[in-house]
């Protein structure tokens, strides 16, 4: 099934139109500046404006940095606060005359890769961690994702929000090394590890393509591999899920 997937991001706006069945992308990515402010209406707009760029007049799926219950974002970390509240699969579908269904950003990545990349074929227990301007969670019990976990707001023992002390974008503000980066990091993944015990760690986002610029900085248990999908994870998993409503 043919499926337009949506990444939708702090600094951009990403679609493609999703083969499900494959994982492939049948179109290039297409990527629009995200507006600021970034208010549900101006995204609502950049949305119909990526599916009137695609021609399209099908099913949307729309994966999006917040918590998303039944199409309505529940938090606002690092988007507009005015989308706490907002049913924005109403919002969104009626933008763009087309049914859309949206999931956290982390949640899409996670079904792309346990679909196509890393996860395939693996039972246990599976946490993806993407790694960008926030830290995003997916985790999955035997292949089965429980929504929206938000690991990235957890507290570590220096008091400090994780995705505030080990986030790629605090690495950026805060010009540190890969090394230094790393150790911080490992201290987040440690922590999930005491929680949860996976089986697989899964990185995604930009910095996992750097993996082996920090991976001698972490010290777990589970083994801890780079997501498969580098960039499009998010409109593929955008993709699945959007066809998971209707199935
Ligand atoms: C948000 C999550 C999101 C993550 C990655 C966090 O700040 O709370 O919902 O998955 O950033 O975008």
């Amino acid at each position: 099934m043919q499926i337009l997937g949506i990444d939708i991001g702090g600094t951009g706006i990403k679609g493609a139109i999703v083969d499900t069945v494959t994982g492939e992308l049948v179109t290039g990515r297409h990527r629009i500046e995200t507006p600021q402010p970034a208010t549900p209406e101006a995204v609502a707009a950049v949305i119909a404006q990526l599916v009137l760029h695609f021609h399209w007049n099908g099913l949307v799926g729309c994966g999006f940095p917040a918590a998303i219950q039944h199409g309505v974002a529940r938090t606002a970390a690092n988007i507009s606060k005015t989308f706490i509240g907002t049913d924005i699969d109403k919002l969104f579908s009626e933008a763009t005359n087309c049914p859309c269904y949206s999931v956290n950003d982390a949640d899409a990545a996670g079904m792309a890769e346990m679909y196509f990349g890393e996860g395939k074929g693996q039972s246990g227990v599976v946490l993806l961690v993407t790694i960008g301007t926030g830290l995003g969670s997916a985790l999955f019990t035997g292949r089965t994702l429980l929504p929206n976990t938000e690991l990235g707001h957890l507290y570590l023992d220096n008091g400090v929000e994780a995705e505030h002390y080990a986030s790629d974008a605090v690495r950026k503000i805060e010009d540190m090394g890969w090394k230094v980066w790393g150790k911080r990091f490992n201290t987040y993944l440690t922590l999930m590890e005491k929680l949860f015990w996976p089986d697989l760690i899964i990185l995604g986002g930009g910095a996992s393509k750097k993996m082996d610029k920090f991976k001698a900085q972490l010290t777990l248990e589970a083994p801890v591999r780079p997501a498969a999908f580098l960039n499009q994870a998010g409109i593929v998993g955008a993709a699945l899920y959007a066809q998971s409503k209707i199935t």
